[in-house]
């Protein structure tokens, strides 16, 4: 009977130990010696987007400090950090997680409950100026969000009067900025995060009324009810890169039109859905079609233009080649040539030496893109970089080279050196 209770006693703290020692101890001393394989999405020297196994990399001190304040504000007691392979999980966020991408995650921040989205692929999904918005009062661009504010992130702009992202936001924001960055440029080739059908209502009444009820919870935020661009969030934050849209102005960057002209419903149907990339605008390709597409009708009503001056011919993008080293280096004389490094810089990183003077049509400073971040506004595409020159960007500096091109060869030459810019070299 007394050996029996000490083979008892012995072996509950046997087990103890050894559950100890398993969860907690032996991986505290194996710190960094799992798998760090990652699968990244890259752009080659030829601007053509391909796969390879890398290995992730630690953070940054900046990165490190906004995962510290990630774990003190308890944002995951209600997001997850990890994607599951079950249906529908990578339809609505990203690629499934591997192993690696948590190599440097110590606690890991996997998270259990989902009362809000998962984060694990929220890197670049938004602009910063999206995520400022966001913390200082979630409500003004989700409306119904119960993520609490966290204005103790901000100070105010002594020039504006309105809120920054303090030292703690920023690191706050590098950190969210950076989650599923291991697996590079993955958004880029995401074909539910990309590509658009290009269906579109026609006005109707009931069309009108949906379209402004989407409007009135997803946009009103930004755009205002006026459609003037003055909404509570752009009124609150400085937003940095760029202000909310003033539809009332008829003016709209990404079209498939001969530059001045309107856009089409199924341009505007893009751009809502895939969003603005860096900007505040964010992608709405989670909502269903229905809301996208009538939304684009009642944004339509905001200005007279679309009923008074229709939209000119659609420009004809033809198939992309297969880029190859010559195509490449054509495209950097045609770059030179056409006076492009004027605004963005010899080497495209938007420092051309008229860069600094540059204004948008409301009178808001507008630097030239910098290709070499491999971010684009206008999307990620071969196609969207060709249109974009083809058509120019309305109401910025940026023109239509349309009747410049000889043959469209040039124009591939061109986008490929473009989208080449932001090949990932060093990695
Ligand atoms: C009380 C629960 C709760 C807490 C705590 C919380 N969130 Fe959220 N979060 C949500 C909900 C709900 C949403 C979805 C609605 C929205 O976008 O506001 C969300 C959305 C988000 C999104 C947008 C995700 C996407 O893909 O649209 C980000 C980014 C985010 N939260 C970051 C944070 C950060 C950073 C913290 C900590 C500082 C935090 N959250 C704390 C509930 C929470
Ligand atoms: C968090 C702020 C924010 C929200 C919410 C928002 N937008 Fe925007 N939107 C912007 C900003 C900022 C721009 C300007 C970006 C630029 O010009 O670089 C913009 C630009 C646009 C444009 C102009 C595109 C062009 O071709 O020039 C359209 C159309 C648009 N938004 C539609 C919408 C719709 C529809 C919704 C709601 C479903 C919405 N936006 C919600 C911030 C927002
Ligand atoms: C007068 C100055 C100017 C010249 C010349 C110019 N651009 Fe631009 N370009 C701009 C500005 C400003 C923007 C940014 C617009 C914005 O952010 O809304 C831009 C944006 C772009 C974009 C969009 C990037 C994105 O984020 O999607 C592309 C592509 C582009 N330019 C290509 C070219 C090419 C190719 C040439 C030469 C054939 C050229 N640009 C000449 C001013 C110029």
């Amino acid at each position: 009977m007394k050996s029996a209770r000490i083979i008892a006693l012995v072996a509950g703290f046997g087990f103890l130990f050894l559950a100890l020692a398993v969860q907690g101890i032996f991986p505290y001393m194996m710190k960094g010696a799992g798998p760090k394989a990652v699968t990244r999405t890259v752009r080659t020297d030829l601007g053509e987007l391909t796969e390879f196994r890398s290995v992730a990399r630690p953070y940054t001190t900046l990165e490190a400090q906004g995962r510290a304040i990630y774990i003190r504000e308890g944002c995951w007691y209600c997001h997850s950090m990890y994607l599951r392979p079950v249906a529908g999980e990578d339809r609505r966020w990203g690629p499934v997680a591997e192993f690696g991408e948590y190599a440097y995650d110590l606690p890991h921040l996997f998270g259990t409950r989902r009362i809000g989205p998962d984060l694990t692929r929220v890197g670049g999904k938004y602009g910063d100026d999206w995520h400022a918005a966001h913390y200082f009062d979630p409500r003004t661009v989700v409306p119904d969000s119960v993520m609490p504010r966290l204005t103790w992130l901000f100070t105010k702009d002594a020039a504006s009067g309105k809120q920054v992202l303090n030292a703690e936001g920023k690191a706050l924001v590098a950190f969210i900025q950076n989650m599923g960055m291991s697996r590079g440029k993955w958004r880029d080739s995401f074909p539910y995060q990309i590509l658009t059908a290009g269906a579109s209502s026609i006005q109707t009444t009931e069309t009108l009324a949906h379209g402004k009820a989407v409007y009135l919870r997803r946009c009103v935020g930004c755009h205002g009810d006026k459609g003037d661009g003055k909404g509570s969030a752009s009124s609150l934050v400085l937003f940095g890169v760029a202000q909310p849209r003033d539809f009332t102005s008829g003016v709209f960057k990404f079209r498939t039109t001969p530059s001045g002209s309107v856009p089409l419903d199924s341009d505007l149907f893009r751009t809502i859905s895939i969003g603005i990339r860096g900007s505040a605008m964010p992608p709405w390709f989670n909502l269903p079609e229905e809301d996208r597409r009538d939304v684009v009708q009642y944004i339509k009503t905001f200005s007279r233009d679309f009923e008074e001056f229709p939209p000119g011919p659609q420009i004809e993008i033809p198939r992309p080649p297969k880029p190859t080293p010559d195509l490449i280096s054509r495209g950097r004389k045609v770059f030179e040539e056409m006076q492009c490094k004027e605004c963005h810089g010899a080497e495209g990183k938007g420092d051309g030496p008229s860069s600094n003077t540059l204004k948008d049509d409301f009178g808001n400073r507008i630097p030239p893109a910098n290709f070499t971040t491999g971010v684009f506004k206008s999307g990620p595409r071969p196609e969207d970089v060709f249109r974009t020159f083809m058509t120019g960007l309305n109401g910025t500096p940026m023109p239509s080279f349309k009747d410049a091109f000889t043959s469209p060869d040039d124009g591939w030459a061109i986008t490929f050196y473009v989208l080449s810019l932001s090949a990932d070299r060093s990695k």
